[in-house]
């Protein structure tokens, strides 16, 4: 075994206690949290029951906890409830009416405050004007905005009356966009001017106006956050957010929701073809998310929060509204990057607010391990407690980086691996929890985790296999939209067995601890955003020079992954720098800045099947310098 392989096995072997600090407000010890995960095994549904019960408001309790015709499943049969009640009412009800929701900063500086009873009431007036625009319960609309209040509100106000919202990253392009709205069929769409990152302007409504061009007959109205007053004129179908709730009522009852109606639709890369709208439904998840964003992160009464992601990813969605409103804490949100105006920006953040628990992904810890540790040297980062990481797997050094320079070894890291479909965190160490560098750790309350082999079976510790979730839990996807044949899919791919398939790579040590190593399917993570390699192929294929376009990831310092295009062009078109500069603007233009590839390589042939399938596996190893494994299937 070579050094490097065998100092990065010591440290990821090292165990790391969980510090004084932590352990002083956490709300489980590491007994309890076994002794509890042991009875959402035993019994899943009397351990969700009492949770459902004690944790949030229902207007009429379930008549069943859990059905599964496979491999469809549902939660809480029966019960009546509403998120927007747990997430806002039953705190304003309940002595936090002046308690803040949220603290919103940009990267000039400005900062806007809003409590929990302002905000109940903001999106009370939001709720009225969409019901004024004629939505009703299980309408769509689509949300393409930056992270602001506004946006948030927007959510919310959907929730309040039972419309189903579907947020659009705000770096997706019209293309992306248009497909979402269109197979959704969204009423309206809400959207902003503009929103900032790294000092510039970046305008979305163009993009609306783009997408909205085509395909999209559903739209009746577009309603628009300016965020210079007056700044637009308005067309015949658009409206002015303000405008619109200005006039409405600061009451709205909240429609009385069964458990298994849809909350949202999210749309992720799966390894073929267009994106999946993953669906969520309201109580399993609001529940899910509510005990993940207490007990992951320890959320004692009086503590600042902050989960940098944006609300355009299911993190934002489970992490940054619901699971934080559910048990009502103050969430820090900050508008455009980390380190603008300069490096310091994100810890002269945590210092100013004195934030206690701080949620990000390894590519930021990486951005900022190369910008040096004497950025976060600068500042006074004592209130943290919890350091939370997610997105993609967090390597040692990042880990050991991170712990020692942010949470100065008086911090307890939680490593959360989950994803859209599984709506909340599903393997991670708690807070009081023995952490080991690399290793996300131990499956939550009610998830049976394993590693296996194609077949199912089990493996030998440390080995190798497919990640499997063995039976569904609370916040699961409900189906995919519009493709229940996608959602099966999840379910049935190993034989014989009734598993969740999440296609990730994962080894499990002697202590149960839980390693995920990538993807085991087509899909790419770049700074921890899932991108299909299939998506990426057909915007390349979608330029008039490429006949032909196979993609990889390729280990990159601080993305995680780089794209790397490998491209015949057509016989009329020559390769030059320019016609590469060309098709990365073109991909740009079609998904979004975070697919354009980072390589590209003209070739005159690309490794394939004898069935014409494309073997990226071969392009990978060749271009990495890797075995190229069985190539028995190779066309020639
Ligand atoms: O490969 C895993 C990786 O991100 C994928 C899910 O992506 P997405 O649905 O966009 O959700 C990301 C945020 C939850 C997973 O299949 N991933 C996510 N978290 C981790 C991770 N890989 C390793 N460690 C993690 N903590």
């Amino acid at each position: 075994m070579s050094k490097k392989v065998d100092e990065v096995l010591l440290k990821i072997n090292k165990v790391y206690n969980p510090p004084k600090k932590v352990l002083e407000k956490a709300l489980l010890t590491k007994e309890q949290f076994d002794d509890m995960y042991k009875k959402s095994i035993e019994d899943p549904e009397g351990f969700w029951a009492e949770l459902a019960e004690k944790e949030l408001h229902w207007y009429k309790k379930w008549d069943k906890v859990f059905e599964w015709n496979f491999p469809y499943y549902k939660w809480f049969i029966g019960g009546k409830i509403n998120i927007t009640y747990n997430c806002l009412d039953r705190h304003v009800q309940n002595g936090k009416r002046n308690k803040l929701a949220y603290i919103w900063v940009d990267e000039d500086g400005i900062e806007k405050k809003i409590t929990y009873g302002e905000l109940l009431e903001l999106v009370n007036k939001t709720a009225n004007a969409l019901k004024e625009l004629g939505l009703k319960k299980g309408d769509r609309v689509v949300i393409y905005m930056p992270l602001t209040i506004e946006q948030i509100v927007i959510m919310l106000a959907c929730a309040r009356i039972g419309v189903i919202h579907s947020v659009v990253f705000a770096g997706f392009s019209a293309n992306a966009l248009r497909m979402r709205i269109s197979d959704a069929e969204a009423k309206v769409v809400f959207t902003s001017t503009w929103t900032k990152r790294r000092g510039k302007k970046i305008n979305l409504k163009s993009v609306v106006d783009e997408a909205l061009a085509q395909e999209c007959d559903c739209v009746e109205k577009v309603v628009i956050h300016q965020r210079d007053k007056g700044e637009l004129e308005l067309q015949e179908n658009e409206l002015d957010f303000y405008e619109l709730i200005e006039k409405q009522s600061p009451n709205c009852e909240p429609e009385i929701m069964d458990a298994e109606d849809p909350l949202f639709i999210l749309y992720t890369s799966g390894s073929t073809g267009k994106p999946k709208g993953v669906l969520h439904t309201i109580g399993g998840y609001n529940l899910y998310t509510h005990i993940t964003t207490k007990y992951v992160f320890d959320i004692n009464e009086d503590d600042i929060y902050w989960c940098t992601a944006d609300t355009g990813w299911i993190t934002g969605h489970s992490y940054i509204v619901y699971g934080p409103l559910s048990v009502g804490t103050t969430s820090i949100i900050a508008e455009g990057a980390p380190d603008y105006p300069d490096p310091g920006r994100w810890w002269s953040i945590v210092e100013k607010y004195r934030v206690n628990i701080f949620y990000t992904a390894p590519t930021a810890v990486r951005l900022f391990m190369k910008y040096g540790e004497e950025w976060p040297a600068k500042y006074d980062l004592s209130s943290l407690r919890v350091l939370g990481s997610v997105g993609e797997p967090i390597n040692p050094e990042a880990w050991i980086w991170y712990y020692e320079n942010i949470g100065r070894k008086q911090c307890s890291i939680v490593d959360t691996w989950w994803q859209t479909e599984t709506g909340g965190h599903m393997i991670t160490t708690i807070p009081s929890y023995p952490q080991k560098p690399g290793k996300a750790g131990k499956p939550f309350f009610g998830i049976e985790a394993d590693v296996v082999d194609e077949e199912g079976n089990p493996l030998p510790p440390n080995a190798e296999g497919y990640l499997v979730i063995k039976k569904p839990w609370p916040s699961a996807l409900r189906t995919c939209w519009g493709e229940p044949e996608r959602f099966e899919k999840y379910w049935t791919q190993i034989k014989g067995k009734q598993w969740y398939l999440p296609e990730d790579v994962a080894t499990k040590d002697e202590d149960g601890y839980i390693m995920i190593l990538g993807r085991a399917d087509d899909v790419l993570n770049v700074s921890g955003h899932r991108i299909g390699t299939a998506e990426v192929e057909s915007a390349l294929v979608s330029h008039p020079a490429v006949a032909e376009a196979a993609v990889i990831g390729k280990p990159h310092e601080i993305k995680g992954q780089s794209i790397k295009a490998f491209i015949i062009l057509k016989t009329s078109y020559e390769p030059s720098e320019e016609l590469k500069k060309e098709i990365k603007e073109h991909v740009k233009h079609e998904l979004g800045p975070i697919a354009v590839p980072d390589e590209i390589e003209f070739v005159e042939k690309l490794p394939k099947t004898r069935s014409g399938k494309i073997m990226r596996r071969v392009l990978r190893a060749k271009e990495l310098g890797l075995p190229l494994g069985d190539t028995s299937t190779l066309e020639d």
